[in-house]
């Protein structure tokens, strides 16, 4: 599965019913949108200021490799990894970038394009390969190594604490769906806390909740490739609830941690002007933008289904709001396309992994703009508009920007150099819409690249690139690309034409 069959995944099966936020066609970004282009004349105005921290992210399992070195547990990517069928180019992350080994010379690059914050994730069986129990001690030594490494080089350490890499111990226990995941996670958080958090000060504890729960136990598009929207119901709500034990478990044992998550959350539109289609675009936004992130800030389900919240299918229990609900202290976002939405009331579901009998949306990716290698449209004005929508409707939050890229596959020419120039525009346009939405108003602090390195991309194994640095995954030789160095200057300057 590569990153725009994920979106579809996660994505086909619809939503629900009236929901109070969302962007209306007439809401939108006021450029007009032609092909997705921003004026040339605002690139050259966007400003960043000094503090800015201009970051990279990655997560474990697609960098770290090292899959059973030192006592770390099999996860359930490793396992799907290993099952044949599973994964595009029979590939898997044994070895990926071996950032295990050579996180030295990573933390290297960053440093010389004048990163100043590195988004990584830590491997939950790599610390307890069990799930739960016994600590790994040399698991755990790893992490204190890289923050400690990190420091050094004048990088702030950000972890996000599970990027979707479950001890395969916990989904023979259940997985997600079980909730007594919710307290096991919550032990885990507060184990890296208490060894970490003298160093570490950020955490995020989810990658995108809503997107692995109901495409790992509702849709089937990842591991463990489960098909029930009711276990993606029961997951969800696990995952709310571990938000919220986790956050007060980590600033229980950390007093200078400070916690928010890392939503992937893409604007949608109404596909037509029609009440129908306006109406399914708000219903869509409460079923995946806000799904996990209401529950933590307001103890509520967003109206993200027709009739009555399903709290029977989702094993809520009476209190569980109280323990959802925490005031996290900044919001993460992930920001990679837009979505269209249209109603499906009338209209059968696209097929049976994708129904959902909660919901009665048809969502798909729009195609005006250029495409990248992977798929999906280029659409800077969406994350303009993303960071108004979450500025509006959460009176102005502190953000850090957790990931957005591109796919794009440009090889070393013969001189070495990688000229990936589409990378360049790309990220051009989209920070220029950034500095846009910030000088509106959005209170944004941080922005992380996806990625440090081309790495292992989930179901597309090693077919995809989104690295600004290019890795031979034969030799592990790394070259920054051009958007790399072109990245370092822009870091340098805080400004887009440098
Ligand atoms: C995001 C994931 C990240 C990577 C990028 C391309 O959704 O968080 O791990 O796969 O997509």
């Amino acid at each position: 599965m590569n990153r725009r069959k994920f979106i579809q995944n996660s994505l086909m099966v619809g939503g629900a019913l009236a929901a109070s936020k969302g962007l209306s066609a007439t809401e939108s970004s006021a450029l007009p949108q032609v092909a997705g282009a921003i004026p040339p004349e605002q690139i050259a105005a966007a400003r960043f200021p000094k503090d800015f921290l201009w970051g990279m992210a990655t997560s474990a399992y697609q960098v770290e490799g090292a899959w059973n070195t030192d006592g770390k547990g099999e996860s359930i990517w490793d396992r799907a990894a290993h099952t044949p069928g599973k994964i595009r180019d029979s590939s898997n992350g044994d070895v990926a970038c071996d950032q295990y080994h050579r996180y030295k010379e990573d933390i290297a690059i960053m440093k010389r394009l004048n990163v100043k914050s590195y988004r990584f994730s830590t491997s939950w069986p790599r610390v307890l390969p069990e799930g739960t129990g016994k600590v790994n001690q040399k698991g755990l030594d790893y992490y204190s190594r890289l923050a400690d490494a990190l420091l050094e080089a004048g990088i702030r350490p950000f972890c996000t604490i599970y990027h979707w890499d479950l001890p395969q111990a916990l989904e023979d226990r259940g997985g997600w769906p079980n909730r007594d995941l919710a307290s096991y996670y919550a032990d885990f958080a507060a184990i890296l806390a208490k060894n970490l958090g003298d160093r570490i000060t950020v955490w995020a504890p989810f990658n995108m909740p809503t997107d692995f729960t109901r495409s790992g136990y509702g849709t089937g598009g990842s591991p463990p490739f489960k098909t029930n929207i009711d276990q993606f119901l029961k997951a969800a709500h696990t995952v709310n609830l571990a938000q919220g034990m986790a956050f007060r478990a980590i600033k229980a044992a950390s007093s200078k941690a400070t916690v928010g998550s890392a939503y992937g959350m893409e604007p949608v539109y109404p596909k037509t002007n029609s009440d129908a289609d306006r109406a399914a675009a708000v219903r869509w936004n409460a079923a995946h933008n806000l799904y996990c992130i209401e529950p933590i800030l307001h103890g509520t389900y967003p109206k993200a289904f027709i009739g009555e919240i399903p709290y029977e299918a989702m094993g809520f229990k009476a209190g569980d709001e109280k323990i959802m609900k925490v005031p996290l202290d900044w919001v993460g976002v992930h920001y990679y396309c837009r979505l269209l939405a249209s109603d499906s009331s009338n209209s059968a579901p696209p097929d049976v992994s994708s129904h959902d009998p909660y919901a009665q949306i048809r969502i798909e990716l729009a195609g005006d703009g250029p495409k990248t290698d992977g798929g999906l449209e280029v659409w800077p004005h969406g994350f303009y508009d993303l960071m108004m929508q979450l500025t509006r409707d959460y009176d102005h939050p502190i953000i850090e920007i957790t990931e957005t890229g591109g796919s794009f596959m440009e090889q070393p020419g013969a001189n070495g150099r990688v000229a990936d120039t589409r990378r360049i525009e790309f990220y051009r346009q989209h920070l220029a819409e950034l500095a846009r939405a910030m000088a509106d108003g959005a209170r944004v602090r941080a922005y992380h690249a996806w990625s440090l390195l081309d790495n292992f991309e989930w179901g597309s194994g090693y077919t995809q690139r989104y690295g600004l640095t290019y890795v031979d995954f034969a030799t592990q030789k790394r070259t920054i690309k051009d958007s790399g160095h072109w990245y370092g200057r822009v870091a340098a300057a805080g400004r887009l034409d440098a």
